[in-house]
């Protein structure tokens, strides 16, 4: 029987987050240290990747479950191989919109395939505009320019209004918030800025390095007076602001200061095909078992299924309302392998 479910908590399941890959053309500080990710580390080998049509296959019994938001993440997803054929099997189910999340930098190059397959949306991730601070954050030497150059491929080829994800370390870029915000007021496209999070076991998270978002919507607001703008839809990740004058709206993700788990709709599919409840988890459930098992399609449809209803079933995550310092320290999943 298939139809949506609720959870432990009452909530139902409607996005659906997908890692690709677990690898990145990027070493950003607080989610691949380079001590952790470095030239010896171990990503997942190919065979270990669930294929398109395995992704596809449960993608969709997943969309009978009530979801309606397919993001696509990694690692860096674009570095996956012939990402548009993937973009474009899920952008035919019905009801869905497929969205992806980037670094950028291969925008230029693949903007317009991935439009063309059917991606609806992109979100960019841009942590500074200075150029020696973006270089020192992403440690992997590339310029702010090239992720400006993605944007606009990207706003070119109609994949806009583009989100930008800003994440906030105190100490360490939240001096470029007030350029970030005039760099992209009247642009079109929606500046967010995130709270630094413990996730992952090896970013070194204190939080003494989180920036509270009521203060960056008060340092934005001095110079640019702002006002609450309601969600676009219940359950929300981001609260909008705009800025009184016209130029846009900006956004703040608070899940340390004000969690929002009540209303958490999301589940994650690792690229190796385990299923996560919560960005915070330590376990998952493996799917990938069921996929390749030998039976026929009609059983193993009935498995999965089986799989995935009951794993929601049980859901009881709040991470976030529960943080303390000793469950910072946990070992939990690292945001480059399940994409955030
Ligand atoms: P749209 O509104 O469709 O753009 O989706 P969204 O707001 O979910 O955007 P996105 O997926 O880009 O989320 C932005 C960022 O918020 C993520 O990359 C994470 O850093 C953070 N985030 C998203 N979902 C969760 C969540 O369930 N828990 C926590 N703690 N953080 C989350
Ligand atoms: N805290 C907050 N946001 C993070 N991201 C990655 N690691 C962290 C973290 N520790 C952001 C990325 C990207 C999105 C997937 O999550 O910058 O925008
Ligand atoms: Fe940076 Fe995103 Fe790559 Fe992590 S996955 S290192 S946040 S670009
Ligand atoms: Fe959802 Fe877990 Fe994030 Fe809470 S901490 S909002 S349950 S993913």
């Amino acid at each position: 029987a298939t139809g949506a479910v609720l959870d432990r908590r009452g909530r139902s399941m409607r996005d659906l987050r997908i890692s690709v890959t677990d690898r990145c053309n990027f070493r950003c500080v607080y989610c691949m240290p380079r001590e952790v990710f470095g030239d010896d580390y171990a990503f997942l080998p190919r065979r270990e990747l669930l294929s398109f049509e395995e992704i596809l296959r449960v993608a969709r019994l997943f969309v009978a479950r009530g979801v309606r938001k397919i993001r696509i993440t990694g690692g860096e997803p674009l570095l996956r191989k012939h990402l548009e054929n993937l973009i474009e099997m899920l952008a035919r189910l019905d009801g869905v919109e497929v969205t992806l999340t980037t670094n950028g930098v291969l925008l230029p190059k693949m903007a317009r395939r991935l439009r063309d397959a059917g991606l609806n949306r992109v979100t960019v991730s841009l942590d500074a505009l200075d150029d020696a601070l973006f270089r020192r954050m992403n440690d992997a030497d590339y310029p702010v320019g090239k992720v400006l150059e993605g944007i606009a491929a990207a706003s070119d080829a109609g994949l806009g209004p583009i989100k930008i994800n800003m994440v906030v370390k105190r100490g360490t870029n939240d001096g470029d918030i007030e350029a970030m915000a005039a760099h992209f007021r009247h642009s079109g496209h929606i500046l967010r800025f995130i709270e630094f999070m413990d996730v992952g076991a090896s970013n070194g998270w204190k939080m003494d390095e989180v920036l509270p978002s009521r203060e960056v919507v008060a340092r934005i607001d001095r110079l640019h007076p702002l006002e609450p703008v309601s969600p676009n839809y219940s359950g929300e990740v981001a609260q909008r602001w705009r800025y009184k004058d016209g130029a846009g709206e900006i956004g703040v993700i608070s899940s340390v200061t004000q969690a929002f788990c009540s209303s958490c709709t999301r589940i994650r599919l690792s690229t190796e095909g385990k299923l996560y409840t919560c960005l915070f988890a330590q376990h998952g459930h493996d799917l990938r078992g069921l996929l390749r098992a030998n039976a026929d399609d009609a059983q193993l449809d009935a498995r999965l299924d089986a799989a995935i209803a009951q794993v929601w079933l049980q859901r009881e995550d709040r991470y976030s309302e529960i943080r303390t310092a000793e469950t910072a320290a946990l070992r939990k999943i690292e945001m480059s392998y399940i994409g955030g």
